[in-house]
């Protein structure tokens, strides 16, 4: 492939309050408040093969490649069909365009920043060079013809006949879908389409992704937008929270806030809470619309469950008085909140306890028989209460 380099004239950004984007400058309320999320994990690696101390995965048609301390170890239909030990340290991986501009390849980024080919049935092959790239390859990323990768001082696109350079700083994540290319730097996120660029002012811009549609999301540690045109719109504000993650996955857009995952989709925001993901969270989105997460190591993938009726409720109503509360002396046994010796940590051991739960609680209420037990510093508000009551009734 030819290589050129194109120099970016500096970009004036506006300055755009945090969370703002454009919803708190014309005084519209901002995102409707995220409803309670429900994971299912999913089980992929039906054999519990070991993985090792994991990097990140990629998945390529039926194959799933979880890159680690391990090597680089194929899954198909989960079951492990291959294993190379050759590379053990690695950065990111995605599935890209191949440098022969035909078909598409699995490629993992190594500790030096090198882009290595791997596949079942031969060692990872060096093709940093086929793609015209020299310097460190930080992060990357492959829809359609296109290939972009974040490297030393810039970031490439690669179109199948053409690598081209370009010069940026604070360059931090990079995306790409339907022929467009998005970059999160430090002043916003710039988009590259048919040798356009559009600048999109959005201080402290640190991760993009596209959904299955093509359509651009952003994020800042504290805010997650969505893009249309040249306008971030918010959609999900973490207060005092830290987004860390951000994933397109079919029709579902994912992101991490601290230890827990949001999800994204058809305009509406869902957060679970719970969860023990930690500051090192990385998320991969799988095309069948689930969530990969790593974090300390560890893999794990899940699936959004859509809670109906009245678990729907019990997740909106109930599991906040649950979370605020319950959750301190009736955790899952072993959890370390687990006091009481009844775990009440879902929907079902709810639901099993249900006319016990409406007698400690409601009937009860202000007896020495009452929960939350009196004189163990917890009190339910008048609201909390209430939720409890109207669920139990
Ligand atoms: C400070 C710790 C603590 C908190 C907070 C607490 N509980 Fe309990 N709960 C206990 C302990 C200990 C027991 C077992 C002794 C007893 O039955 O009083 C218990 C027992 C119960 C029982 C009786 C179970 C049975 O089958 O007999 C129910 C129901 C219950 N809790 C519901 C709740 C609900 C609902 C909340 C939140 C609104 C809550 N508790 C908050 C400590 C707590």
């Amino acid at each position: 492939m030819r290589a050129t380099t194109r120099w970016l004239c500096a970009s004036v950004f506006a300055f755009a309050a945090a969370c703002g984007g454009d919803v708190s400058e014309s005084g519209s309320p901002g995102p409707a408040p995220a409803a309670a999320l429900t994971l299912s994990p999913v089980s992929w690696n039906q054999a519990n093969a070991d993985l090792g101390t994991v990097a990140t995965v990629l998945e390529s048609g039926k194959t799933t490649a979880v890159f680690g301390s391990n090597g680089v170890q194929f899954f198909a239909g989960g079951v492990l069909v291959a294993t190379d030990t050759v590379v053990r340290a690695w950065r990111v991986a995605a599935t890209v365009p191949a440098a022969d501009g035909i078909s598409t390849w699995m490629i993992g980024v190594d500790a030096e920043g090198k882009l290595l080919r791997v596949r079942p049935e031969a060692p990872p092959e060096d093709v940093t060079a086929r793609f015209g790239l020299t310097s460190s390859v930080h992060a990357l990323a492959g829809a359609g013809d296109r290939a972009a990768f974040l490297v030393e001082g810039g970031f490439a696109i690669a179109d199948g006949k053409n690598v081209t350079r370009y010069d940026a700083s604070d360059q931090r994540s990079i995306a790409t879908a339907q022929g467009r290319v998005a970059v999160a730097t430090e002043r916003g996120v710039r988009v590259l389409e048919q040798g356009r660029e559009t600048d999109i002012a959005l201080p402290g811009a640190a991760l993009v992704a596209f959904d299955g549609g093509g359509r651009l999301f952003a994020a800042t540690p504290r805010c997650v937008y969505e893009i249309s045109g040249t306008t971030p719109t918010l959609a999900y504000d973490a207060g005092s929270r830290t987004v860390r993650g951000l994933a397109g996955a079919g029709a579902n857009v994912w992101f991490a806030v601290d230890g827990d995952l949001g999800l994204l989709v058809g305009g509406k925001v869902s957060v679970a809470s719970g969860g023990a993901l930690g500051p090192d969270t990385r998320l991969v989105g799988s095309p069948s619309g689930d969530v990969w997460s790593t974090s300390g190591g560890k893999l794990s993938r899940f699936s959004a469950q859509v809670a109906r009726g009245e678990e729907a409720t019990w997740i909106a109503t109930v599991r906040p008085v649950h979370d605020a509360i319950c959750a301190s002396c009736h955790g899952a046994r072993g959890s370390g909140k687990d006091a009481s010796n009844l775990d009440l940590s879902t929907y079902a051991l709810w639901g099993a306890r249900k006319a016990k739960i409406r007698t400690r609680v409601v009937d009860q209420a202000g007896t020495q028989t009452a929960m939350p037990p009196k004189g163990a510093g917890y009190t339910l508000t008048a609201d909390q209460k209430a939720a409890i009551d109207a669920w139990s009734k």
